[in-house]
Parts: C-alpha cells; sequence; structure tokens
C-alpha cells in the first residue's frame, strides 16, 4: 500500500531581518522533509540551526519564503487544530486539576460529559497517570507535567503533532522515561510526528525516518530510514549497530570542513 503523506515541505527557505534591519539572517535554506500518515519523523540538529522555525512553518505560525508547505494536499495558510503544537514547557492551567486540564479542549467543544469522562480515562492510562486525576500541576513532577500536556492534546485527535523539543527541559532519565511513553503510545494509537530535538539518541530511538540538520543556515544534510524494529525498549541505546549510528551522526553534525570539531 502507497504511505499516505500527511506533511510536505519542498524547497522552503527562510531568512529573518536582523535587529538592525539591514542585513538579513538566512535561517533555512532548501529544505525538504516528507511525513508520512502514521509516521514518527525526527529532525535533528544543533541549536539554533532552524529547526523551530520550520516547525513553525509546519505550525502556521510562520510563512516560508520560498517554496511550498503542504498539509494533506492543501497548502498551510495558519494555524490549525488538526497540526496540534507540543512544547518544551508543558503550561498546564495551574487552577486544573489533570484531568479538567485534559477535559478542557473537549469542554470547550460542547462533547458530552460521558464521552469526555471516556476519553479523558482513556488517555489519562496511555500516557500512565492513573491514580493522578485529582492533582494539581504543582503537584507533579516535570515528566508528569509533560504526560498531561500530551494527553491533553492527543485527546483532541489532531492529524498530526508537531512537537519542539517536548522533553529537552527533563532530567535524563525521565527523558528516557518519556520517550517510553511516546514510543506506547505510538503503538497504540499511531499518531503522524514531526518530533524536533537536538538529541540524536532521541531523533533514532523515537523515529521511523531522521533528518539531520547542519549548522545556521539550517539544510538538510542526512536523511535516513531508522533501521531498528519496534517496540524499542531502552537498551536498544546499548546495541552496538545503534551507537555506531549515533556517533556517525554526531561526527556529522559537528565536523566542519576544515578538519576541526565545531564548538558551539
Ligand atoms: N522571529 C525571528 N526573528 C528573527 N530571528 C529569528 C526569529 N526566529 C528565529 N530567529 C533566528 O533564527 C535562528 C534559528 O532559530 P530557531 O529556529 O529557534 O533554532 P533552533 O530551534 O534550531 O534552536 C536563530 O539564529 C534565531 O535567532
Ligand atoms: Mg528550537
Amino acid at each position: 500500500m502507497m504511505a499516505q503523506q500527511a506533511l510536505i515541505a519542498d524547497g522552503v527557505h527562510k531568512s529573518f531581518s536582523a535587529p538592525s534591519g539591514k542585513n538579513s539572517l538566512a535561517v533555512l535554506e532548501d529544505i525538504s522533509v516528507n511525513v508520512n500518515q502514521g509516521e514518527i519523523v525526527a529532525l535533528v540538529g544543533p541549536s539554533g540551526c532552524g529547526k523551530s522555525t520550520l516547525l513553525n512553518i509546519a505550525a502556521g505560525f510562520e510563512k516560508p519564503d520560498m517554496g511550498q508547505v503542504l498539509f494533506m494536499g492543501k497548502a498551510i495558510t495558519g494555524p490549525s487544530p488538526e497540526r496540534a503544537v507540543v512544547f518544551q514547557s508543558a503550561s498546564l492551567f495551574p487552577w486544573l486539576t489533570v484531568k479538567e486540564n485534559i477535559a478542557f479542549g473537549l469542554e470547550k467543544a460542547k462533547v458530552k460529559q460521558k464521552i469526555i469522562d471516556e476519553k479523558c480515562s482513556e488517555f489519562i492510562q496511555l500516557v500512565g497517570l492513573t491514580g493522578f486525576e485529582n492533582y494539581y500541576p504543582n503537584q507533579l513532577s516535570g515528566g508528569m507535567q509533560q504526560r498531561v500536556a500530551l494527553a491533553r492534546v492527543l485527546v483532541l485527535e489532531p492529524k498530526m503533532l508537531l512537537m519542539d523539543e517536548p522533553f529537552a527541559a527533563l532530567d535524563a532519565q525521565t527523558r528516557l522515561a518519556m520517550q517510553q511513553v511516546l514510543l506506547s503510545i505510538s503503538m497504540a494509537i499511531k499518531p503522524t510526528i514531526l518530533f524536533i530535538t537536538h538529541d540524536v539518541e532521541e531523533a533514532l530511538i523515537l523515529a521511523d525516518k531522521v533528518y539531520v540538520m547542519s549548522k545556521l543556515p539550517g539544510t538538510i544534510i542526512r536523511e535516513l530510514e531508522v533501521p531498528f524494529d519496534r517496540p524499542r525498549p531502552i537498551s536498544i541505546i546499548g546495541d552496538p549497530h545503534f551507537s555506531k549510528l549515533k556517533s556517525e551522526i554526531l561526527e556529522q553534525l559537528f565536523y566542519e570542513p576544515c578538519g576541526s570539531y565545531s564548538t558551539c
């Protein structure tokens, strides 16, 4: 069966004018990426290479200077609940409980209470928060807050998730745990995800396909199909094939053509 395309960026260029207003900064140069339905595609690159800029274009917050960005075959003209964005900070409503935070969007959409209750418990279970329904955000760890943020978005069943370094603020162990949460969600409901990260290991654990971006101006320097089967337990990090691929990509990211390593 042919894969159904979800997001296509084709030949995207983007510059920003410098604060002085004189020179412009080329941020994205000829970026083409393709996310099929039900796929997790990671975009990995060093800090400041334009990853968030590309995500913002896919979200409809920014427009490309050149090139095309299509979602389900249609040009993206602005933000849409079809393309839900998940950021590094969970930004939950502090005055609402876990369940109320997750129910919020459904209530706004005037969904029947019975269905809200069913969906909330389904997604609370999916992100591993059963038993914490009545906790407030300040009573939760950072990882648990990100679980709520995920459930709150997933419960609305968007066609695609745009995730901008969602686990980057978490400690290393919590990050690994959250990657496993996302993997189990992906096994259960097969969401379509563009996942932005600066972390090569994270990209390889999560994604079906990885695009590697260069330093500014961001270009795609490599595209690879991730060769590991699912499920992918944490122990995959110890697999020699995994480590080899990881170090190969790190080399590509940080090695300068002049023969030295970048210091940024
Ligand atoms: N709205 C903006 N105006 C001017 N410059 C911007 C704007 N957004 C991003 N930039 C610049 O674009 C570059 C890439 O930023 P960003 O996409 O946030 O990178 P990343 O997410 O990979 O860290 C940075 O140099 C940043 O200063
Ligand atoms: Mg960013």
